[in-house]
C-alpha cells in the first residue's frame, strides 16, 4: 500500500513538475551538471557494460570477460546474465550488436580511458522488478527477459535507449571536438540498435505477451512512462503506440521512433540516467541494475 501511494504522489510531484517546466523554469533535478569531456564520456561506459553483456550473454552465453579482459579494469563480473532462448534471427541480431558494443567500450577506453566495470544486476528478478513496478502488478509467473525473442526484446527496451538520449545530452557539453566525433558515431550505431529494437517490437505490438494479458504495446508505454516518472523531467520517453497528439506531426499513432514534437531524438542528463538505471528515482540511491551504483566520477559524485 506505501508502495501505491508513494507512486501516485510520485505522479502528482510529475504533474507538478511539468507545470514548472511549462513555465519556462528549468527544475533543479533537470539542469546538466559540471564535469569534464572525460567524465562524460566515461559515464557512458556504465551503459555500454550493460548493453555489451546483456546482448553478448543473450545471444552467446559469455560477456566481455571472454572476449576482452582488459576491459573490465577489475570491476566484478555481471550477475545473472545468461544465454536466453533465441530464435536464429534475433540470436544473429542481438550477437551483432553485442560486438558493437565491443567495439564502442574499446573506442571509449582508447580515447578516454576506462572505469572499473560497474556491478550489473542482470537477473531475471532485476527485470521482474521493472517490469513490475512498470506495470504496476505483480505479473504471475514473473516476467523472464531470457526466456523467448519477444521477452528479450522487450528486456531490451528498457535500456538502450537510455544511452541513445544520454548521448544526444552529451553532445553539446563536450569542448574537444575528437571527444564530440567519438560520442556523434557512438550515437549513430545506439540509434540504429534502438530502431531495430523498436521495428521488431512494433510488427508485435498487438500481441498479448503470454501469459500477462497485456499487448506487447502496453508493455512499452508502461515502461516509458516509468523511465518519464524515475527521470522526473517530463516526458522524454514514449512507447510503440501512443496518442495522436505524440506521433509524428500530430498525424500518426504509430511511434516506431521516439521523438519530440519536431521527431527530434530526446536529450538526458547524467542524473536523469541514473534515477532511471537505480530504479530508485534518486541519483544518490542505487540500486536496480546497478546495486552498488555506477563507476567513474560522476555517478560516484552521487553515492552517499
Ligand atoms: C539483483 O536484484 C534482485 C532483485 O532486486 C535482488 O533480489 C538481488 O539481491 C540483486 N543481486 C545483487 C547482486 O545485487
Ligand atoms: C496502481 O494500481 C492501483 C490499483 O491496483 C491503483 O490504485 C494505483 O493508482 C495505480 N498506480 C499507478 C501509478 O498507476
Ligand atoms: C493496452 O493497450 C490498449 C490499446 O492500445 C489500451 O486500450 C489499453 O488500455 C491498454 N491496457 C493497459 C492495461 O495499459
Ligand atoms: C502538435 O501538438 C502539440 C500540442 O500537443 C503542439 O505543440 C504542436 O505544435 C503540434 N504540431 C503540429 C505540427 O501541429
Ligand atoms: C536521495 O537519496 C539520498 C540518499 O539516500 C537521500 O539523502 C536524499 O534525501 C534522497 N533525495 C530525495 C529527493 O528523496
Amino acid at each position: 500500500m506505501a508502495h501505491r501511494s508513494c507512486l501516485s504522489a510520485f505522479l502528482l510531484l510529475l504533474l507538478a513538475l511539468e507545470f514548472v517546466t511549462v513555465m519556462g523554469v528549468t527544475l533543479p533535478q533537470c539542469r546538466g551538471i559540471v564535469a569534464s569531456d572525460v567524465d562524460r564520456v566515461q559515464f557512458a561506459l556504465n551503459l555500454e557494460f550493460f548493453e555489451a553483456e546483456f546482448f553478448l550473454f543473450g545471444a552467446l552465453g559469455k560477456g566481455v570477460d571472454d572476449f576482452e579482459p582488459s576491459f573490465a579494469q577489475g570491476g566484478p563480473p555481471p550477475v545473472g546474465a545468461r544465454i536466453a532462448n533465441l530464435d536464429p534471427t534475433i540470436r544473429s541480431i542481438i550477437e551483432e550488436f553485442g560486438y558493437q558494443e565491443i567495439g564502442h567500450l574499446r573506442s571509449i577506453i582508447r580515447t578516454v580511458g576506462g572505469i572499473p566495470r560497474p556491478l550489473l544486476n542482470l537477473t531475471v528478478q532485476a527485470f521482474t522488478e521493472v517490469v513490475n513496478l512498470a506495470t504496476n502488478t505483480t505479473l504471475s509467473p514473473p516476467f523472464d527477459p531470457y526466456a523467448n525473442s519477444l521477452n528479450f526484446l522487450l528486456a531490451s527496451y528498457v535500456i538502450p535507449y537510455v544511452g541513445l538520449v544520454g548521448y544526444v545530452g552529451t553532445i553539446p557539453n563536450l569542448v574537444s571536438s575528437n571527444n564530440r566525433a567519438l560520442v556523434a558515431s557512438l550515437l549513430g550505431v545506439e540509434a540504429g540498435q534502438d530502431a531495430v529494437i523498436r521495428a521488431l517490437l512494433y510488427q508485435r505490438a498487438n500481441e498479448i505477451v503470454i501469459p500477462y494479458g497485456l499487448t506487447v504495446a502496453n508493455f512499452t508505454n508502461h515502461i516509458s512512462e516509468l523511465r518519464n516518472r524515475l527521470a522526473m523531467c517530463g516526458v522524454k520517453d514514449e512507447g510503440l503506440i501512443v496518442p495522436l497528439q505524440l506521433g509524428a506531426e500530430n498525424r500518426t499513432t504509430s511511434n516506431i521512433l521516439s521523438a519530440d514534437a519536431n521527431s527530434l531524438s530526446y536529450s538526458r542528463t547524467p542524473t536523469e540516467i541514473l534515477r532511471i538505471l537505480y530504479g530508485s528515482g534518486n541519483e544518490s540511491r542505487p540500486g536496480g541494475f546497478l546495486p552498488n551504483g555506477g563507476s567513474g566520477r560522476i555517478a560516484m559524485t552521487f553515492l552517499p
